[in-house]
């Protein structure tokens, strides 16, 4: 009669010495997989008589029995240690800080007309906006620039083809100046507002994009004089650089749309290079920078508006945002503001709690 129990006895230990679940899939090869001893064992009870089979097969049999548990229990044993030590390793510690969320920034575009909406809202103006597709009536003839007007030419922008029925051709708008003619027909006045917007001109380089930020300035009264305009525009720009030795020089000019028509320099002062706004522009190591242009509205424009010239007169301006942001915080390539690159807009964007306020200061700390 064989005995099993040396067999038995080791294939415990080795069980028993298993460290993970492979080392126990190798075991269970060894011992019960087809060339495995415990099988071979089996294999032998074919050959056997009757009597020995009677007396060797419940041995044998018990014996796959032990391995087969035995090989079970350890199997268990170690899946739910893995599992205790996963628990360990994975708790969560509720009391750290949360990992911080990524955060956008505010384009400086934004920033400024922001700003600037904060400012005029002070003195009394509101924002108006219209399409920038617009009508070719609007974006020229009402604004005394007829077909074949010289200064369209200045104006080269996109067209749209002609649909059949409409009025004109359609267009996208070189300046914001037809809301004014869109404000002034829809509200009438007196009037005081700004607009804000997208223009487009075809034309591109390092300081002109084929589409551009503008705002528009318009102020309609029966009394409204010059005097008034160099006013605003000082008391704006003085809030705008937050610097109160802004100095204006207004040079005569020509617009259609404004009789007289004014350009507006601004003195600066080299400082390592660089122009820093402020002081007169005739004072030595100083000059003059042209910044915007304006003037009292052209009768034609208000009769084309709906205004009857002889009791309404008013002033408006139009300057470039994004001009207005690259002198305040330092850009020099505008072409970089519409690249949508999220390092320059890192580097240069502002966070979205610093509102501008007159109060804590319209400027934004990048
Ligand atoms: N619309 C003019 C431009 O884009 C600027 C302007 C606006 C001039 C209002 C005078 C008055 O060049």
């Amino acid at each position: 009669m064989a005995d099993y129990s040396q067999l038995g006895s080791e294939a415990q230990a080795c069980i028993a010495a298993a460290g993970d679940l492979a080392a126990i899939e190798a075991l269970r090869v060894e011992y019960l997989g087809k060339q495995g001893s415990v099988s071979a064992l089996l294999k032998t009870l074919g050959a056997m008589s009757p009597e020995e089979r009677q007396s060797e097969g419940p041995k044998i049999h018990a014996l796959r029995e032990a391995v087969t548990s035995a090989l079970a229990a350890r199997k268990d044993e170690l899946e739910s240690a893995g599992l205790a030590a996963q628990l360990a390793s994975e708790t969560l510690d509720l009391t750290l800080p949360a990992p911080e969320t990524p955060r956008g920034s505010v384009h400086p575009v934004s920033q400024v007309m922001d700003e600037l909406a904060e400012i005029f809202a002070d003195l009394g103006f509101a924002v108006a906006t219209g399409p920038e597709i617009e009508d070719d009536w609007y974006n020229f003839t009402a604004l005394n620039m007829p077909e074949s007007h010289p200064a369209r030419a200045m104006h080269d922008t996109f067209y749209f083809p002609t649909e059949p029925g409409t009025n004109g051709r359609t267009l996208l708008r070189t300046h914001t100046s037809p809301v004014q003619v869109r404000t002034m027909m829809a509200e009438g006045a007196p009037l005081r507002i700004i607009a804000p917007g997208r223009v487009y001109r075809s034309d591109s380089d390092a300081t002109h994009t084929p589409m551009f930020h503008q705002v528009e300035g318009l102020v309609i009264d029966r009394d409204i004089h010059l005097g008034h305009l160099k006013w605003t525009l000082e008391t704006f720009l003085k809030a705008f650089f937050e610097r109160d030795d802004i100095v204006l020089r207004l040079r005569p000019s020509y617009f259609p749309f404004t009789e007289p028509s004014v350009e507006v320099d601004v003195g600066f002062a080299l400082e390592n290079g660089r122009r820093v706004l402020g002081g007169s522009g005739d004072a030595p190591g100083h000059g003059w920078m042209e910044l915007l242009g304006s003037g009292m509205v052209n009768r034609r424009v208000l009769e084309f508006s709906g205004l009857d010239p002889d009791q309404w007169q008013g002033f408006a301006f139009g300057v470039g945002v994004d001009r207005l942001a690259m002198l305040k915080y330092g850009m020099d390539d505008l072409r970089a503001f519409f690249d949508g690159d999220v390092r320059w807009l890192k580097h240069y964007g502002f966070s979205f709690l610093d509102q501008p306020t007159l109060s804590a200061g319209v400027g934004a700390r990048p």
